[in-house]
């Protein structure tokens, strides 16, 4: 009879307390796994924004417990304990130090929603506890980090996953039906772009001292040192390099993920990247990464563009983010509310049968959240897999470094270097900031 573990309350863990700042060796406790009547219980690392919302959609299933959260900042945390005190009636655990909540061996999954460039370390680190995770995306911030974790993940043997929730959408994968079927005859071009306010970065502002709720140094963690800045923490570290890619790597993972699902195979990578852009709009904000972007990824017998506007809120066909799979017979334009085809016509002949505005009433990251927790319990390969977040990442990071270096890139990935670029090669790896190192399998 499989017995139905039941997180009993914070009495359980009684001893471990809440804990601020450790150094302690991760454990290694292999491989473990979750029984279809089992409790998930979780620990979110990473509570703000983005963690508040993975939360809220993991507790709102039955068969999850939140037991554990970490976060650098204390307001951060006091106001997700509510949070879950106020769905659940418990009150979990709370860390600073995200190896402590790795610690707790009651924790079978882990949610990592902190800033792009502390998803490697966290994410490795739990991979080795015996963790199955669910990472947000983009996988990392740099290609290298890519690399590790993809290999983190096989060899640990995790359930893991990246909150790229499209791939989970059931109208997302209708298109890809129509895509794969030919019903858009021969797709060459598919082109996507995002044109977002908040691309802009916010107007400068002097660096100041941190409040006194945040550990900022644990909030730069393996970036390097910089003074604290208001502009650049808490939602606005995305357009800073240190800590994120600007709209190519936030939207652009969605995005082109949906073009490399439709082209078959998410392992494979562009021949060639190419792009042009710049901080044109505003070059006074508190924003290194451009607001202005065009990027051509050519897979040799198809292409796929990239275009983003920061400040901007409008976009081709009338919608300020979307992707458009263009075929000999029609075109299938697409958001996440909504999607149409439009036929293509020759000689006053209609070459196929358009399809009229469908709108999605689907809530896709809660089918993600369910999906994910389903392959955990069934030891099954979630929607989106490792492979499939790494492969969209590293296009996304492979658009930004050739915008970084000026340079056509010519990437291969069996050799995980760059042809004749010394400068990109370069920039494949960050330098983690002593006392951190950059994770290693052994
Ligand atoms: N899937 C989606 O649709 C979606 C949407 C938004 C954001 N995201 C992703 O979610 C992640 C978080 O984005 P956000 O907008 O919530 O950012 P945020 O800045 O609002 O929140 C990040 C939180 O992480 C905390 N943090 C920083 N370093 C930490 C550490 N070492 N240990 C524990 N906590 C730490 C910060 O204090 C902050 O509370 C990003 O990777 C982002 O790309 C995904």
């Amino acid at each position: 009879m499989i017995t139905r573990r039941k997180f009993t309350g914070i009495s359980t863990l009684a001893g471990i307390g809440t804990v601020a700042g450790c150094t302690a060796p991760v454990p290694k406790t292999g491989l473990k796994s979750v029984s279809a009547n089992d409790i998930i219980n979780v620990g979110l690392i990473g509570c703000r924004s983005m963690g508040g919302s993975n939360l809220r959609d993991f507790i709102r299933n039955q068969d999850v417990e939140c037991i554990a959260l970490c976060d650098v900042d204390q307001d951060v945390l006091d106001e997700r304990v509510k949070d879950v005190f106020e769905k659940t009636g418990k009150k979990p655990l709370v860390f600073k130090d995200y190896r402590k909540l790795l610690d707790l061996k009651e924790v079978d999954v882990v949610i990592i929603a902190t800033p792009d460039h502390w998803h490697c370390l966290p994410f490795v680190d739990a991979c080795k506890a015996g963790k199955d995770i669910y990472v947000e995306k983009p996988l990392a911030n740099s290609i290298a980090e890519c690399n590790i974790m993809l290999r983190a993940a096989k060899k640990y043997n995790r359930i893991a996953t990246v909150g790229q929730q499209q791939r989970s959408g059931a109208e997302w994968a209708k298109i890809m039906g129509l895509v794969k079927s030919g019903t858009l005859g021969d797709v060459k071009r598919i082109n996507c772009w995002a044109n977002f306010d908040y691309g802009a970065g916010e107007p400068r502002v002097p660096d100041s001292a941190p409040p006194q709720s945040i550990d900022y140094d644990q909030w730069l963690g393996p970036a390097p040192f910089r003074p604290f800045n208001k502009n650049r923490v808490h939602g606005l570290w995305r357009m800073n390099w240190d800590y994120g890619g600007g709209l190519m790597t936030d939207w652009g993972v969605h995005l082109l993920d949906m073009a490399l699902w439709a082209m078959g195979d998410t392992r494979q990578f562009p021949g060639t990247v190419v792009a042009s852009g710049g901080i044109m709009r505003f070059p006074g904000n508190e924003i290194q990464t451009p607001d202005t972007l065009n990027v051509v990824f050519n897979y040799g017998d198809w292409v796929l563009s990239w275009e983003h506007s920061g400040g901007i809120q409008t976009g081709p066909w009338n919608r300020n983010y979307g992707v458009s799979f263009v075929g000999s017979k029609g075109t299938i334009v697409a958001d996440r509310a909504s999607w149409e085809m439009i036929p293509e016509g020759k000689n006053d002949k209609v070459l196929a049968e358009g399809i009229p505005l469908q709108t999605n009433k689907q809530n896709e990251h809660q089918a993600h959240v369910r999906h994910f927790l389903d392959a955990v319990k069934n030891r099954k390969q979630p929607d989106c897999t490792i492979e499939t977040g790494h492969a969209a990442a590293v296009t996304a990071l492979l658009g930004n470094l050739a915008y970084r270096t000026g340079e056509i890139l010519r990437y291969d990935p069996q050799k995980q270097g760059f042809m004749d670029s010394s400068k990109a090669n370069g920039m494949m790896a960050p330098v983690y900031r002593s006392p951190l190192v950059f994770p290693l399998l052994d």
